[in-house]
Formats: C-alpha cells, structure tokens, sequence
C-alpha cells in the first residue's frame, strides 16, 4: 500500500517552487522553475531506489527493473511545468503519485515482470509557447523542427529556450522511443471537473482525452484619433474582436459539449485615446467528437470572415496546433476498473475535457488515465484543490493499475 502521508509532504513541497502570493504556481517550462522542480523529483525519484535520467527533450524518468529486462517497460507520470498562476496539483499530482507507486514496490518488496518508468514530462501545458506537450511529442516522434520556432511572449523560441536550459534542440529526436518499448502509458490527474464530486467517488476511469485546436486570429483595421475619428469613419480592429469573441462563445454553447475560449488578446498601439489598429487573440476549441469541433470551427471562420469584410479589416487565422480527441485503450480501462474495485471504489467512467500527454503515446501503446476528485471543478487556478484522502485513494487505484499492467512475480 501507497504512504499517502509522503506523498502529500512532496506535492507541499514541490508547491513551493515557483509559488505565488496567491498560492498557485507559475513554473513555466524551460524556465529555472522547472529545473528546480525536476531536480527536486530526481531527489524523490533517488529516494525511492529509481534510476535516474533525462531525455534530450528534457523528460525526466526514474526506473525501476522488472524480472525481465528486455520487457517493455510500463511507463507512469505526468508534468510538472504550470499555466501562469496555476494550482498544486495539475501535474505533480501524476509524477509524484508514480514514484510513491515504485516506492511502494521497492519497500513491500515487490517485484514486476516488466520495468516500470516514471516520467515528468517536459513543457505539456503550453502556457510559455502557445504550443505544449514539447516532451511527449518528443518521445513519440510528433515532434518537427518547424515546431520550436513558435514563441513566447518575449520572442523567445521553444529552440532558444532549450539551449538556455541546457539542452541541444538539433537532438531532439534522439528522445524519441521506438514503437513496442513501452506496453502502456497511464497517469493519474486531478479530474479538472465535477462529475466525481457529483457521483461521491474519490477516483473515476477516463475514455478518452477531448482533442484540442488552438487559432490565433489577428485582425488589421486602422489606427487613429479616438476624440477626432467620427464612429462612421473608423475600422477598430478591437471592436471587431469582440465581435468575434462573443461567436466564439455562442457557436461553443450551441452544442451540448463543446468548449470555446478566447484566453489572450494584445491590442496595438494600446493607448487609451488611440483606435486600436491591430488585435492579435488567441481561440481554443475543443470536443470529445471532432466533427462536432470542426463544425464549431468553420462556423466561428465564417463568421468571423462576415464581420471583418463588413467592418472593412482585414482577418488572419494561424493554426497553432491540432489534435484529435484521443480514446483510452480498453485494456487498460479495465485494468483500472479491477484496480478501483481492489481499492474499494465504484468503477465510474467519465471523459477528459483537458488535454494530457496520453494523446501523443496513445500512438505508441495502449494509454489509459485515472481521475480523482476535484473539488468544485477548479483548475488552472491557485484554488485548485483535492484531499489528501482522494490523492492518497487514487495513488492506491494507481498502484494496483502499475501491478496490473506490469505483472507481478
Ligand atoms: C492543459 O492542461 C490543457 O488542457 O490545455
Ligand atoms: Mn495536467
Ligand atoms: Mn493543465
């Protein structure tokens, strides 16, 4: 059985990294946060009896060996970056929860025909780069040159950001892992919803991961004097946004699950008596069904196209990524139902609204996700919370899940 006791001192003390006034954490990726962090999961991981490496996309694993050696090994984590101002739980929660897992192990001396491998993913947020999930896509192989060139708020690229941090990003390929190395992915999260709370479960099995796409819309209209323009003569590339903010959230609710939102805007020049003359915002749309996604997008195109002609501006949208909505493998799913039943938790199925690394290594084997109670639906947000016993409960479902898929001997 797991310590939920160590495993809830390291998550308050891996919250005092990055830690804000608010209580949250920013700890973006690539940054001296998220080297602290790292370093602070090795000493767990060294703790724990693992050995220790790091990727050359910046993955941090601790392995523990099975009875077979040349086995694929089961491979469990999460990140440990954060969005700007982000709670204590989204990531660190999956990491630490997989060491506790192997810690466990280690102590009740029980051994796996399989490796296990913990992870602490690199950059999955993509709160720096507009981009995210840089380590998994890595591993995977889903990772092109042409993807760390996108940049951050200061210009800076994701390839600039990794020389800073020590890393080569012409190697970057060398972390990708070859089809049949791993025999299954899982990671135990924070549900970032309220379908647990509502069934009084502790802990829930996922179906598939919700597909995002992410646009940035820049809208060119005209600057000019705010007292001296009369409202006839004027093409506000602001007031055109807002226009299409507002669709963005009428096409999103006119369907019974899809989700839309508007999360940056920069307006240029920015002065207060100045007419904004260019916009630049950012949409994320997301379904657990692509069709209904896409439908929802060319909607918010077209009507966003409608809006600039008759305002007299001129509309650009860049896609910034898209992916599918990826389905956790059966297999794996029931593999957790019996670790839920073992632990003494109602099997309850629910899908994830948030994105997660498992979309990339569902390409590679068999991926499957464990949720526990989030309390009030709160995430991104320092008010993020889920008890010490739900964490504890959940790493327990976790670690009869590792012995599952990994076999004991
Ligand atoms: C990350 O948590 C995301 O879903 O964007
Ligand atoms: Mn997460
Ligand atoms: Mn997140």
């Amino acid at each position: 059985m797991v310590d939920g006791e160590r495993l809830w001192r390291r998550l308050s003390e891996l919250a005092e990294i990055g830690k804000r006034k608010s209580g949250g954490v920013t700890r973006l990726s690539f940054t001296d946060e998220e080297r602290s962090a790292k370093d602070l999961v090795a000493s767990f991981m060294e703790e724990a009896g693992l050995s220790v490496r790091e990727d050359a996309a910046g993955n941090l694993f601790g392995r523990r060996e099975g009875s077979d050696p040349h086995a694929p090994a089961v491979l469990v984590g999460s990140h440990v970056d954060s969005v700007y101002d982000g709670g204590n739980f989204d990531g660190p929660l999956g990491v630490l929860a997989g060491i506790e897992v192997v810690q466990a192990m280690e102590e009740g001396d029980v051994q796996t025909g399989f490796p296990v491998e913990v992870v602490a993913f690199t950059d999955e947020e993509g709160a720096r780069f507009s981009f995210g999930m840089t380590g998994s896509r890595a591993l995977t192989g889903h990772l092109s040159p042409g993807d760390l060139e996108h940049q951050d708020g200061d210009g800076i690229s994701i390839a600039e950001a990794m020389r800073d941090y020590g890393l080569d990003p012409a190697r970057v390929e060398d972390a990708r892992r070859q089809q049949n190395s791993l025999a299954a992915y899982l990671e135990l999260h924070i549900e970032q919803g309220r379908v647990l709370e509502a069934e009084d479960l502790p802990a829930g099995i996922v179906t598939g991961i919700a597909g995002p796409v992410w646009l940035r819309f820049t809208i060119r209209g005209e600057s000019g004097h705010a007292g001296a323009t009369p409202m006839n003569r004027r093409h506000d590339a602001l007031a055109a946004a807002a226009e299409i903010v507002g669709v963005v959230e009428e096409e999103a609710s006119s369907t019974p699950s899809a989700v839309g939102t508007v999360g940056q805007i920069e307006v240029k020049p920015g002065g207060i008596n100045i007419i904004p003359g260019r916009v630049d915002f950012s949409a994320d749309l997301r379904d657990i069904d692509v069709a209904v996604r896409d439908g929802v997008e060319e909607r918010i195109r077209e009507r966003a196209e409608e809006i600039c002609v008759r305002r007299g501006v001129e509309l650009g949208v860049e896609e910034l990524q898209r992916l599918d909505p990826a389905p956790c493998s059966e297999e794996v799913r029931g593999v957790i139902s019996d670790a839920c039943r073992e632990v003494g938790i109602r099997p309850h199925s629910l899908s994830s609204g948030a994105g997660h690394d498992g979309m990339h290594l569902a390409s590679l084997c068999p991926m499957g996700m464990i949720f526990i109670r989030s309390r009030d639906g709160v995430s991104h947000n320092p008010k993020e919370w889920s008890s010490r016993e739900d964490c504890e409960a959940g790493c327990n479902v976790l670690y009869w899940s590792v012995l599952g898929l990994a076999g004991r001997t």
